[in-house]
């Protein structure tokens, strides 16, 4: 079954059944406030921080709910029938809906009987607020009565006070205020990790439209023991004027609205959240007025269509295209603005992690580099003297505590490398920034006090200071096989008790290390410090040494030792026997002997690829195994136990296009795109952007389905993939480098790409339908040695022909 189609120009998909198998969400922000929204207006809003600063409550713990939300109810008085335009909550059949999916925006259009309502749902670009602009006409030929209720449901603070210690409700203090026309909502005090502070938040609900009736009290304006499917208020049609102290809170500003035949009325409903009353006053205040609000919508979506619109793909593929071109770099923002918390499958824990913040940045670099700098500044503070980092930090309540990933210090100095090869700014890695002096606290045993007491603390340091401090840190975080622990994970976050005792290894980690110690060295060289170059190159040799002696397993790389020295993703292990990602990033870090490597491509072919993909492991985990953590208690074929883990299997597609192997890439990129995916009851998850992972082969019946959509590496490493290698417009340190790895059966195809201050119009033709290799490039009709162009910095576009052959 259909549940929708893009729009012809592809900005928009257009959900045309309200029960699509899972709710299909958006996520409308700005830099401070963000709403999470689902196609029939259900999910929460948050301010800063998902979970410390929440709005609004949300008890979607799974995939099938998507409730509650904030909803429009409307009530015919004549015929009392009672139906939510957005269709939940009430579910009444509609003879129309269409839940138009946008960039930045969301526009719920339906009819029920002869009463049409448009409501769009937006966040402005720069207020703490959204704006719900509700348009509602009388398609009949008599004049209609309504009465129209606004709704939204209150968490306010911390979620998981409300959430795990009831108690928060207590804490609730809702009125109606007269002089603002708008229902206020707030805590006194915040309360995290028994640390109470003065609450300076409000949060309010108002409205452009006279306001008839209001409600704070759940449980009177619902009625006892009810939900929000059927509000005592609604079906009575008048709220009841409750305020809430102490109880579950709502917010209802009730509207009777009185529409002439064929007549149609227009008004916004406004929701968020300030410090004082007096900023949410200017906010009610300004967009009050409708044609501000109008105005504002129009410039939240261009600003929209500008970040987007950067770099176009034209490929022989219309569906890549599409997804290249305008969705991915939609999800490839929102997980660089929110990271991985505001999910609305699961609750997060708020904050960002550090791994996922690096690989953000790198995957938006070409995009944005404002944000991209940014974010590298604000992650190079979390590292501490001893090359350690904090695992993550929120922007509400600072940096997390201790605990050990210890594949933390491999990342940073990839996105820094990426950066300087973008912009070919040197100076970036002098930059200063500061260690937190904090050194990392062992929770565990003897085995690694020295270790912790060993490190010097330097507080003032540049960037490369950071990144050196790091690699230094993990290679020397070795264990008995001269491979880094694991710690509680290392890329794979679920394998958190593998090596809880800090004996336990990654082999990955070593893997990607090589990879790190080798971006740095190339970067020590451009600072003309070659004694540091060397000393890290020949770091980079004696780990690869280490993996290739201890952490091969005869046809493949193993995955690690657990504390015991049991091997894990062994041909030893009856379960979790090979993992993708040694094998992937062997390739991406040329750790791979050339003997080795026909036998681990072999072997990924044999027993990780399906028809929806590589899957992270196999066999799947079935009995829980204590030596290695929640990776295996996962229902097998889900999450980390064996699924398609999309952004792991983005980093196999990489590893082909290092190889070459266009047709392969190809293949693989086509089985997890959303857009590509032909039966939606099986895939169920939105077809405009890309899940976390699609349940794995070893699931007894769900294999195929795609799960915990928008928030994942995949947007920024298929990104990266798409542009840098298959249309291979790469930068390298020296200039772009163009060397495209595509289908053999694509005739042409074309990338525009902006480098340091020029636009690469690029054609790629491939007369002798090869999948890889470049015979000769043109710019400006003039052919150029190699396949490198130097940088023009002229602000001009240049024609680039690209011959493959
Ligand atoms: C999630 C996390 C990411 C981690 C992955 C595997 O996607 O955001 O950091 O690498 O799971 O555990």
């Amino acid at each position: 079954m259909e549940y929708g189609h893009f729009s012809e120009d592809g900005y928009e998909y257009i959900i045309s059944e309200p029960l699509t198998p899972r709710p299909w969400i958006n996520y409308l922000t700005n830099n401070d406030y963000c709403a999470v929204i689902s196609s029939t207006a259900g999910g929460y809003s948050f301010y800063k921080d998902s979970r410390t600063e929440r709005l609004l409550a949300w008890h979607g713990k799974n995939l099938f709910s998507g409730r509650p939300g904030r909803y429009v109810y409307i009530r015919d008085t004549e015929t009392e029938e009672v139906w939510s335009p957005t269709w939940e909550p009430v579910r009444k059949k509609l003879n129309q809906f269409e839940c138009r999916v946008g960039i930045g925006y969301q526009v719920i259009e339906s009819k029920f009987k002869n009463i049409a309502t448009e409501i769009t749902y937006f966040v402005p670009r720069k207020e703490s607020c959204e704006l719900i602009i509700v348009k509602i006409k009388n398609e009949s030929n008599k004049e209609k009565k309504l009465n129209i209720f606004g709704y939204v449901e209150w968490l306010i603070g911390n979620a998981d006070n409300y959430n795990f210690h009831n108690i928060a409700i207590l804490w609730n203090r809702v009125n109606f205020d007269k002089s603002l026309g708008s229902i206020i909502a707030r805590k006194t005090a915040s309360y995290e990790e028994y640390n109470i502070k003065n609450n300076p938040y409000v949060a309010f609900f108002s409205s452009s439209e006279k306001i008839s009736g209001w409600d704070c009290n759940k449980e009177k304006f619902l009625g006892i023991r009810n939900t929000e499917a059927s509000p005592k208020g609604v079906f009575e049609g008048k709220c009841g004027q409750t305020i809430c102290d102490g109880e579950e809170a709502i917010g209802v500003l009730q509207h009777n609205l009185t529409l002439k035949a064929k007549e149609e009325k227009e008004f916004v409903l406004i929701l968020g959240q300030t410090k004082g009353k007096s900023d949410a006053s200017k906010i009610i205040k300004k967009y009050k007025n409708l044609k501000n609000t109008k105005k504002e919508l129009e410039a939240v979506k261009s600003i929209w269509r500008e970040r987007v619109d950067k770099i176009q793909v034209e490929t022989p593929d219309p569906e890549f295209d599409k997804m290249m071109n305008i969705w991915i770099k939609y999800q490839l923002y929102i997980c660089n603005m929110w990271s991985r918390s505001p999910s609305f499958y699961h609750e997060g824990q708020g904050g960002r992690g550090y791994r996922d913040s690096c690989q953000d940045a790198e995957g938006i670099m070409s995009l944005d580099i404002n944000h991209a700098k940014e974010k590298m500044r604000r992650i190079s503070k979390i590292i501490r003297c001893d090359g350690t980092c904090a695992p993550g930090w929120s922007d509400t309540y600072g940096s997390y505590s201790n605990r050990p990933f210890k594949d933390h210090p491999t990342w940073f100095v990839s996105t820094v490398s990426a950066y300087v090869k973008e912009t070919g700014d040197i100076e970036f890695l002098n930059e200063k920034t500061n260690f937190i002096k904090d050194k990392w606290r062992n929770r565990g045993t003897k085995a690694d006090v020295n270790w912790n007491q060993g490190a010097v603390c330097d507080i003032d340091a540049t960037i490369f200071d950071a990144i050196l401090a790091q690699l230094n840190c993990s290679f020397s975080d070795v264990s008995v096989h001269g491979i880094p622990r694991v710690g509680e994970a290392d890329w794979n976050d679920a394998l958190d008790m593998a090596g809880r005792r800090q004996i336990g290894e990654s082999v990955w980690i070593g893997i990607a290390l090589v990879r790190s110690l080798k971006l740095a060295a190339e970067l020590a060289a451009l600072l003309g410090k070659h004694d540091v170059g060397q000393d890290l190159l020949s770091k980079a040799e004696t780990m690869k040494k280490a993996v290739n002696d201890s952490g091969w397993d005869g046809a493949w790389y193993l995955a690690g030792y657990n504390d015991d020295l049991v091997p894990f993703g062994s041909n030893k292990n009856k379960e979790g026997k090979i993992f993708l990602n040694s094998q992937s990033w062997a390739i991406l870090a040329d750790v791979v002997t050339p003997e080795r490597l026909p036998i681990i491509l072999k072997s990924v072919d044999k027993y990780l690829d399906g028809k929806h993909g590589l899957a992270l492991l196999e066999p799947a985990y079935t009995v829980f195994d204590p030596g290695l953590g929640r990776i295996a208690m996962f229902s097998q074929g889900t999450k980390e136990n064996a699924a398609v883990f999309c952004h792991a299997h983005t980093f196999m597609l990489a590893a082909y296009c290092k190889l070459g192997m266009g047709n392969r890439n190809y293949e693989q990129m086509c089985k997890i795109m959303p857009n590509k995916q032909k039966d939606m009851n099986l895939y169920k998850a939105e077809p405009y952007t890309y899940a976390e992972y699609l349940i794995g082969p070893d699931h007894p019946y769900a294999y195929g389905e795609g799960a915990f959509t928008w928030l994942t590496g995949t947007a920024g490493w298929t990104f990266m993939v798409a542009t840098e290698w298959v249309l291979g417009a790469r930068r390298e340190f020296e200039g772009l480098c163009v060397d495209p790895c595509i289908p053999s059966k694509w005739k042409s195809c074309r990338i525009v790409r902006p480098f340091r201050g020029a636009t690469y119009d690029i054609l790629i033709e491939n007369p002798n339908k090869v999948e890889h290799g470049v015979k000769e490039v043109f710019v400006d009709d003039i052919k150029i040695e190699g396949n490198l162009i130097k940088p023009h910095h002229d602000g001009k576009t240049h024609q680039v022909r690209v011959v493959m052959g």
